[in-house]
């Protein structure tokens, strides 16, 4: 992997470079400013802005909503993000991770910064009624990720538009199955990225104004994972309990003790969650069940508390089930929802990231938010490369309330599709002319295609 000499050797090499060469011409961009660099943002803002990006995009957004796919079924948008690419006249991968597309802009050679959009659905009914409501009963792109295509669709033109003035090779991660099924890590396991410097990643929030941007060096989202268990006993007349083995009131004990792992065992100041929100047993007034299942989630900021929790999980169930005299089976579900690590941001991507937010939408615009208990699977990159993720805001007042992400009301406000798309396009674009060329002089044998 590439691209993990940091920022401070990079501004070395830049000053010894300028030392041997008197007269730069990599700075070339623009010309008001002091190197170009920064009129950058500001100016594919204003193209994201025109008329017909914006319709186009909206165009393509709509169609995504009316047919949400689950993951690793996303076969129609799969095909509607190549036949734009095609339009375009930019080439791609595919199949990647099942309907995963991946496309490359710029000259083909390194380096390569990667910009990445999540493809699937909810299994939701939306009840939101509008024109171009899903047409697919129990399915609803309740997440924004029919916005994420598109934003990186509407990159994607914007970047073919100035392809003259990449430094580099951009390369579309279109990928498939955020939603619990790990498909950032099926891409990686396809190998499309393995020469890539860095990698973007962002998120619709409905509760940050429109605008604005949201993120933090560091720990910025928690690793994840689930756990599914079937505590049994031994059913029979619930008027005569020593007859029977009571799998209720033992897995009642074990959701207590549970909770016990994160009060007593956890740091304080380590944040950590352990959440039983599953409970199926018993059927009848006057039956003990065999068994019961419980199932919940757990999250953790780093791997040596997230493995600690796993750890206890398994052995609290197991051994508070054997208090009551019931046996318990653990499943972390590993195969169908791997766990996700916590998504951690590169320290100078930050820095970087806030002075192209900050030169497109000002620096107040550009927040620095505290790490939530939530999970991305952008983490699977950010474990082999340089990444960076952030929130983008959609929020617009005078719109009314947002309903938040998974719910069936949830709504996406279109306005922040130029957005989404020129924060793309010029993190992509400025890096390859900002740190294009140093990164490539150490290693120097990238000569084959990505
Ligand atoms: C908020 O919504 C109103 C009404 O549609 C619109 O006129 C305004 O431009 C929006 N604001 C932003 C920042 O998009
Ligand atoms: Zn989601
Ligand atoms: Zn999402």
């Amino acid at each position: 992997m590439g691209g993990a000499m940091s920022f401070s050797k990079w501004v070395f090499v830049v000053f010894v470079l300028h030392l041997l060469n008197p007269c730069p011409v990599r700075f070339s961009y623009g010309s008001s400013s002091s190197n170009g660099l920064s009129d950058i943002p500001k100016k594919l803002l204003n193209f994201a802005k025109r008329q017909e990006l914006v319709g186009w995009m909206i165009g393509i957004r709509r169609k995504i909503h009316q047919n949400p796919e689950l993951g690793y079924q996303e076969f129609e948008t799969s095909q509607l993000i190549r036949s734009e690419l095609d339009k375009m006249g930019i080439k791609y991968k595919h199949p990647v991770a099942v309907t995963g597309v991946v496309g490359f802009i710029g000259t083909g050679e390194p380096p390569f910064v990667a910009l990445r959009a999540d493809m699937d659905s909810l299994p939701l009914q939306e009840m939101v009624e509008w024109e171009y409501k899903s047409k697919i009963p129990g399915k609803m792109h309740a997440c924004g990720h029919d916005g994420h295509v598109t934003m990186l669709l509407g990159a994607a033109k914007i970047l073919q538009e100035h392809r003259e003035e990449l430094k580099g090779t951009v390369v579309l991660v279109f990928q498939p199955a955020e939603e619990g099924g790990g498909g950032a890590h099926k891409v990686l396991e396809a190998g499309v990225l393995e020469k890539v410097n860095a990698i973007f990643g962002l998120h619709v929030d409905p509760n940050l104004p429109i605008g604005e941007v949201a993120s933090r060096p560091g720990p910025l989202l928690a690793g994840s994972g689930f756990f599914e268990a079937v505590i049994g006993g031994k059913g029979g007349h619930a008027a005569i309990p020593q007859h029977s083995i009571d799998p209720i009131l033992a897995a009642s004990n074990v959701i207590v003790s549970l909770q016990h792992l994160v009060s007593r065992e956890a740091d304080p100041l380590d944040s950590q969650v352990v959440t039983v929100a599953k409970f199926q047993g018993g059927g009848a007034f006057n039956v003990i069940p065999d068994s019961v299942l419980i199932g919940g989630t757990f999250r953790a900021f780093s791997k040596e508390s997230f493995t600690q929790l796993k750890q206890r999980i398994e052995e609290v169930i197991i051994g508070q089930a054997a208090v009551q005299r019931c046996s318990a089976t653990v499943d972390f579900l590993s195969k169908e929802k791997p766990f996700f690590p916590p998504t951690i941001n590169n320290n100078d991507l930050h820095k970087y990231f806030q002075t192209v937010a900050g030169d497109m939408l000002d620096t107040q615009k550009v927040k620095v938010m505290a790490p939530v208990m939530g999970s991305e699977d952008f983490s699977f990159y950010q474990e082999v490369m340089p990444g960076y993720f952030f929130f983008l805001g959609m929020k617009n007042e005078t719109l009314g309330k947002v309903e938040s992400t998974h719910s069936p009301y949830f709504t996406l406000n279109e306005d922040a599709l130029p957005y989404g798309a020129a924060l793309h396009a010029s993190l992509a674009l400025r890096y390859l002319l900002e740190f294009g060329p140093e990164i490539s002089l150490p290693e120097g044998n990238y000569r084959d295609e990505l």
